[in-house]
């Protein structure tokens, strides 16, 4: 059975952003989630965009999967750490990438109730503009 995705848009600011990147970023998000909730009894999945506070905007991606096994939590975002047996391990050092060359950041937490929960904070007036400073 499909999983059930939902989608959450609070009113929020227009980030300054490259949108190819931040759609890559979600979408990986969004794979690793449908991954972690394929063959779970009521797969859901849901996206929440939201003011995070006057100047960033907070993008989360949580699922009802099991959520990030501990041994893997250290090196998550590190390039090739997988459990998958398919897997690159890529999905997640490269979404740190683009989130860090943004000037914003990404972590990690387990899901209220279970689950993965993937929060994006990104800066509304984009990318440092000097990226050696940042
Ligand atoms: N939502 C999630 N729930 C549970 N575990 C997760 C979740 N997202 C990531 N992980 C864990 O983190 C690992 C690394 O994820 P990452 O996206 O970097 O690579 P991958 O998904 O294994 O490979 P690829 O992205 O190439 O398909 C996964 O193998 C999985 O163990
Ligand atoms: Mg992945």
């Amino acid at each position: 059975m499909g999983a059930k995705i939902g989608f959450r848009p609070a009113p929020a600011p227009t980030v300054r952003a490259d949108r190819d990147q931040v759609v890559q970023v979600v979408t990986n998000l969004l794979q690793n989630a449908l991954d972690a909730v394929a063959g779970r009894a009521e797969p859901r999945v849901t996206v929440e965009v939201r003011p995070h506070d006057a100047h960033q905007v907070c993008i989360r991606v949580i699922d009802n999967g099991p959520g990030v096994a501990p041994e893997l939590r250290a090196r998550l975002f590190q390039p090739y750490a997988t459990t998958k047996e398919h897997g690159t391990g890529l999905g997640l050092a490269i979404a740190h990438r683009l989130v860090v060359e943004h000037g914003g950041e990404i972590e990690y937490r387990d899901a209220e109730g279970g689950g993965a929960e993937f929060r994006v904070v990104l800066p509304v007036a984009g990318p440092p503009l000097d990226r050696r400073a940042a």
